[in-house]
């Protein structure tokens, strides 16, 4: 009988180790389906980050595009980008796609300044990290601004016209303005004109950054433009539209005319005459420092201390890098040694 007792009591502590053993294999599966699920099916290692853009049609934004991919990709992050073509409410279906997506971080470059606070707040919300990619998105406490400093590409700008000493009225065309950059950069171009006695005898805004309709503006306005000595672009891509039209009007080259983003076509007027500057700004260094403060804050590591720049309602974190006025004299340094162009590109109309 006692052998029977003993023999029994074997079994049930058999029994009872699988069953603990069974108990903590399948526990052991689930906390891991639990964590791949919360991350929608992703390895929770992987760090992964949406990227929103405005659009590519301006020439500069495919360059930060390719260059924030793959730094991003090189550091072990999973990317997924999506191109909102100048439609804002594209724009906010695909971050909301993104926080559905349970992505780590989502970097935005806004297309509205004032309309996408809901969004943000709905991806802080979930957890999600937001990072303003080269314009401020208004009143939506971003973990953080990066960009240049645009109140200083404006003063570049200014500082152009202004060392013309003829300089006395000039024409603004500026981009969008629903870019937050808009604002900071005739900031810093009007504190420039005012300090100069320059007067502005008109400003105007291209919807959308649409650059055709600085060549209507030119078309339609040719007492004003003739009446200016200067005229500010809101980039360079509005600059080339500006000198096309005035060439029709036998005035390329007469006219001082300043851009930024140092488009290809700008860096030719330039060393053409046709432009006085472009003010380069080095996207290959925003992407890469943009994709390696998104990766970080994916893995959880914080950014450290930075100045901040008010939003409207929030201090955020902004980190602003230095932008270069680029003109005839300096171009060869700055654009072709750099690789941003070839030489052979931007001397294309020069005769050797
Ligand atoms: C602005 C940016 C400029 C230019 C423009 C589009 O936000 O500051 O550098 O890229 O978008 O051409």
């Amino acid at each position: 009988m006692k052998m029977k007792n003993r023999n029994n009591i074997k079994r049930i502590e058999v029994t009872l180790i699988i069953t603990i053993m069974l108990v903590a294999v399948l526990a052991g599966c689930n906390s891991s389906n639990t964590e791949e699920d919360t991350k929608g099916g992703k390895n929770v290692n992987t760090p992964t980050i949406g990227l929103s853009f405005d659009s590519y049609i301006i020439e500069r934004w495919e360059r930060d595009r390719d260059v924030f991919v793959s730094t991003a990709k090189e550091m072990g992050a999973e990317i997924n980008v999506q191109s909102a073509n100048g439609d804002i409410e594209t724009q906010i279906s695909q971050i909301e796609y993104f926080i559905e997506k349970k992505v780590d971080v989502i970097v935005i470059v806004a297309i509205d300044a004032d309309k996408l606070t809901d969004v943000v707040k709905k991806a802080k919300d979930a957890g999600i990290h937001v990072i303003a990619y080269d314009r401020l998105i208004r009143n939506a406490n971003v973990d953080m601004y990066i960009s240049f400093d645009n109140e200083q590409v404006g003063e570049m700008m200014g500082e152009e016209i202004a060392s013309h000493k003829e300089n006395k009225k000039v024409i603004m065309i500026c981009g969008a303005p629903a870019d937050n950059n808009v604002s900071m950069v005739n900031e810093g171009f009007e504190t420039v004109m005012k300090k100069n006695n320059i007067q502005i005898i008109d400003k105007t805004f291209c919807e959308g950054w649409k650059a055709e309709l600085a060549a209507d503006y030119v078309k339609d306005h040719l007492d004003a433009v003739s009446a200016a000595d200067a005229i500010m672009c809101g980039n360079d891509d509005i600059a080339t539209n500006v000198i096309r039209m005035l060439a029709v009007y036998r005035k390329a080259g007469v006219i001082d005319i300043v851009g930024q983003d140092a488009d290809l076509a700008a860096c030719q007027h330039i060393v053409e005459g046709t432009q006085n500057i472009t003010v380069y700004k080095p996207v290959e260094k925003l992407a890469s420092e943009a994709a390696k403060y998104a990766v970080d804050m994916a893995k959880g590591n914080g950014i450290g201390a930075k100045p901040t720049i008010n939003d409207g309602s929030y201090n955020v974190p902004y980190v602003a890098l230095d932008p270069i006025s680029v003109n005839k004299n300096n171009i060869d340094e700055i654009i072709i040694d750099s690789g941003f162009h070839s030489r052979e590109d931007v001397y294309l109309n020069v005769a050797e």
